[in-house]
């Protein structure tokens, strides 16, 4: 009773801000009042917000408009193929016997919470038509990982926003179909599936990476939530409690196990590709569950405290042997571990690279220290105050708000975008460089690491740090990314395309505008200058591809505990 009086309450809670939502979309010179209650002489560290975070009308609409424009450009060259191809005008698919609405499932929600009602209506007209999951993927068999958090996500997602159960009937057919990939020895899922013969196709050496495996947990329990079928929840969660089980010393996950065996194989640690949203989930795994008390957030008080306990020894392992500082400005960055020797579980060498995917942690550390770390019984100001959170989540905000500046200082290139790799000095040598682009020659042929792919993993950091305390100086900075995408990735015939080198005035482009350009990096910049309401943090975790997922009540009793 009191779990359905619940989902109806939050399901109200969210109509009336959808339509409070529209409301200031259609009348959005009325609200630019609100800008008045922000004092712009003042910079101090963080000013205490008056009242709700409100809209930013023109520069929540130039996003808007941003995405239209890069949605248009595919509808008009690449409609309902998985990826889009700007430059030469074109799609590809996934599969060649056909596409799995990789791009248009991914962008729906989007649409929805911007209130773009005329393209919402085309790509569900599209999802009701033409989207089918039995393709074979003979040549190229669908990655597991990819497959969730973009599309079984992006229907969840879509689904909770519009209440459309056509979404529910595709995500129960996609997840029928990708749940062989979990029969492995170790129930670690393969890192690939067919979605027609529905079998997992395993990797050489059936090697997954980490994050691979542990970034599907939110949306099969979200989908057996939903339906009931407990199967989608115990198989999910069974990867977290393989992983737990073979934890090293340090607490860190090596990016590579091996799905037979249920071990981790000799691999580098990093909070970059391929490790970066296993640190995530823990958290948002956590999260995903309503506090037992209703007043307070705070720690030990989640139906779910084994993913808390794990969070918590990953964010100490991080402490203790990855966050650093450059000696010159003092930049923090997360370092990575390489494993040397046969003993390689106990010997470790540093390198001082940072992906740009690590950025993500800082806004997943600042949000941790206001929920797994607030003291118990406290309702968390906004910005938060520092003896509200626990020792460990006062370390975690100040790890995560520095972080956040280091990201941002790699953005101070010839275009303000910052590359895919960056290397940290970690001696005082070369003063002048606190860090760089590895093989990047002014004029040269641009290296991998010198390209922007359009990511959103700083600005979904800077929405989070914007939400957790009410400091402009975060909506500047989403704005100054913005900016920098609108001068330099914008295509003249239509859409955004990748940079090859962020250092190089004019740009180069790569033919791809990538999925999550829509779901991610849009939706985050969108998020930053609108109204809190229109997607409220305590409502919802929002899995790694940006999909909002509601906090609910579960019906089904975990069997991964304490
Ligand atoms: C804005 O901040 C400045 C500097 O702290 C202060 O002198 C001024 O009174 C403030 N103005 C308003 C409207 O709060
Ligand atoms: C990709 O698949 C979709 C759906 O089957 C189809 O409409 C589209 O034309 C395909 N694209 C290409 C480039 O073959």
């Amino acid at each position: 009773m009191l779990r359905r009086r619940t989902i109806q309450y939050l399901g109200l809670l969210f109509a009336a801000a959808l339509l409070i939502h529209l409301y200031f979309i259609s009348r959005s010179d009325l609200d630019s009042s609100h800008l008045s209650e922000w004092n712009d002489s003042v910079d101090v560290q963080d000013p205490e917000p008056k009242g709700k975070l409100s809209a930013e009308p023109r520069k929540r609409d130039a996003v808007v408009a941003a995405f239209q424009y890069a949605w248009s450009a595919y509808e008009r060259d690449a409609m309902g193929s998985d990826e889009y191809h700007p430059i030469s005008h074109r799609g590809t698919n996934l599969s060649s016997s056909g596409g799995i609405g990789y791009t248009i499932v991914d962008a729906i929600d989007t649409m929805l919470l911007m209130g773009l009602h005329q393209e919402y209506s085309r790509a569900s007209d599209w999802v009701r038509k033409s989207l089918r999951f039995d393709r074979d993927g003979r040549d190229r068999c669908f990655n597991t990982f990819e497959t969730t958090i973009r599309v079984l996500g992006g229907l969840l997602s879509a689904l909770h926003l519009s209440s459309d159960d056509m979404y529910l009937k595709h995500a129960v057919d996609l997840a029928d179909r990708m749940l062989p990939a979990f029969d492995t020895p170790s129930g670690l899922p393969h890192t690939s599936v067919n979605l027609e013969a529905r079998v997992g196709i395993p990797d050489a050496g059936s090697y997954i990476s980490t994050a691979e495996a542990t970034t599907l947990q939110l949306e099969f329990r979200d989908l057996a939530q939903l339906t009931k079928n407990t199967d989608y929840w115990y198989k999910a969660e069974r990867v977290m409690e393989v992983v737990n089980s073979v934890r090293l010393p340090s607490n860190l996950a090596p990016i590579s196990m091996n799905a037979n065996e249920g071990s981790f194989s000799q691999s580098d640690i990093r909070l970059g590709s391929r490790g970066d949203s296993y640190y995530e989930y823990l958290l948002e795994c956590y999260l995903h569950k309503p506090c037992l008390s209703t007043h307070t957030r705070g720690s030990q008080d989640r139906t779910e405290p084994v993913y808390l306990k794990m969070y918590e020894d990953a964010m100490q392992g991080i402490h203790d042997h990855l966050v650093h500082k450059t000696p010159t400005r003092k930049l923090t960055y997360i370092a990575e571990l390489i494993p040397k020797g046969a003993n390689w579980r106990t010997t470790w060498d540093l390198n001082h690279k940072q992906d740009h995917l690590v950025c993500f942690l800082a806004g997943s550390l600042m949000l941790g220290a206001t929920t797994a770390g607030a003291r118990t019984g406290v309702v968390v100001s906004v910005p938060p105050k520092m003896d509200e959170l626990t020792k460990k989540g006062q370390r975690d905000w100040k790890t995560g708000v520095d972080l956040l500046e280091g990201c941002m200082a790699t953005h101070e290139t010839a275009t303000g975008l910052s590359p895919e790799i960056v290397q940290f000095q970690p001696s005082a040598d070369q003063p002048n460089r606190d860090w760089y682009i590895k093989g990047s020659k002014p004029g040269g042929p641009a290296g991998y690491d010198a390209r922007y792919m359009l990511r959103p993993e700083t600005v979904e950091s800077l929405f989070l740090a914007w939400r957790l305390t009410g400091n402009k100086r975060y909506r500047e900075y989403a704005w100054g990314i913005f900016q920098a995408i609108e001068k330099h990735c914008r295509l003249a015939d239509g859409g955004y395309a990748t940079v090859l080198d962020v250092d190089t005035v004019p740009v180069r482009y790569d033919d791809k505008q990538e999925t999550f350009y829509l779901s991610e990096t849009l939706k985050y910049l969108f998020l930053t200058f609108a109204d809190e309401s229109v997607l409220p943090l305590d409502g919802y975790v929002l899995n790694t591809e940006a999909h909002p997922l509601p906090i609910f009540r579960p019906s089904i009793k975990p069997m991964f505990t304490l």
